[in-house]
């Protein structure tokens, strides 16, 4: 059998493990990255070499038709998938605090949707705060080309939904209790300075365009 996706490699960061400080210091991206994000892809390695049917599906694939996976290990390749998933989207939407000023496409819908960018933070400072554990804050577009801001926990993803991620925060614990402890709001309210505004519009306007 030609096995296409197997193993799955750790994708790297595209930026230097220190240069979101003070942001997110170094400690926690090292185990956010290294170990945790690490961590989901040596276990969905080990589902697919024990499942090797499954090793000519993409993880999106796999995600977007559940039921090609096995009931016994449904929810454990869900799981990993969707760490991956997500972490990977994460990590990519943020860079080195220089020019992260919203613009673009996505700005102009930011005012659409939300009338103002602080509206828009303060949406996701809700979000961060309700007493629902979530572990992601995903601004999404949906099928009608209009911004939906969501919360989602464990490793859910936005495919089912049928929702195109745009841009991912990951506000489980993990993520920033080393430095913020237990001040969520503050990391979220810091993070605004390293999202990566091109990345989040690229993905805007590939689902703009392929919509065409
Ligand atoms: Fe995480």
């Amino acid at each position: 059998m030609c096995i296409l996706n197997y193993p799955y490699i750790v994708k790297s960061l595209p930026y230097d493990i220190v240069s979101l400080e003070p942001v997110i210091d170094k400690t926690t991206l090292v185990i956010h990255h290294d170990k945790i994000y690490l961590n989901y892809i040596e276990k969905f390695n080990l589902i697919i070499k024990e499942n090797k049917d499954l090793s000519k599906y993409s993880i999106e694939e796999l995600i977007f038709n559940p039921y090609l996976i096995p009931p016994t290990i449904y929810n454990k390749t869900l799981y990993y998938a969707g760490g991956i998933y997500n972490h990977e989207l994460f990590f990519d939407n943020l860079s080195p605090a220089k020019h992260n000023t919203i613009k673009g496409l996505f700005n102009e819908m930011i005012l659409e949707e939300y009338k103002s960018f602080d509206n828009y933070k303060n949406i996701i400072l809700k979000l961060a705060s309700s007493p629902i554990n979530y572990h992601w804050i995903i601004t999404t577009i949906n099928c009608k080309n209009k911004l939906q801001t969501i919360g989602l926990k464990d490793n859910d993803t936005t495919i089912p939904l049928d929702l195109y991620p745009l841009l991912v925060i990951d506000i489980a614990e993990h993520a920033y209790f080393i430095k913020y402890h237990n001040h969520k709001e503050d990391y979220v309210k810091s993070i605004f300075s390293i999202i990566n505004y091109d990345v989040v519009n690229e993905r805007l306007l590939s689902v703009i365009n392929k919509k065409r």
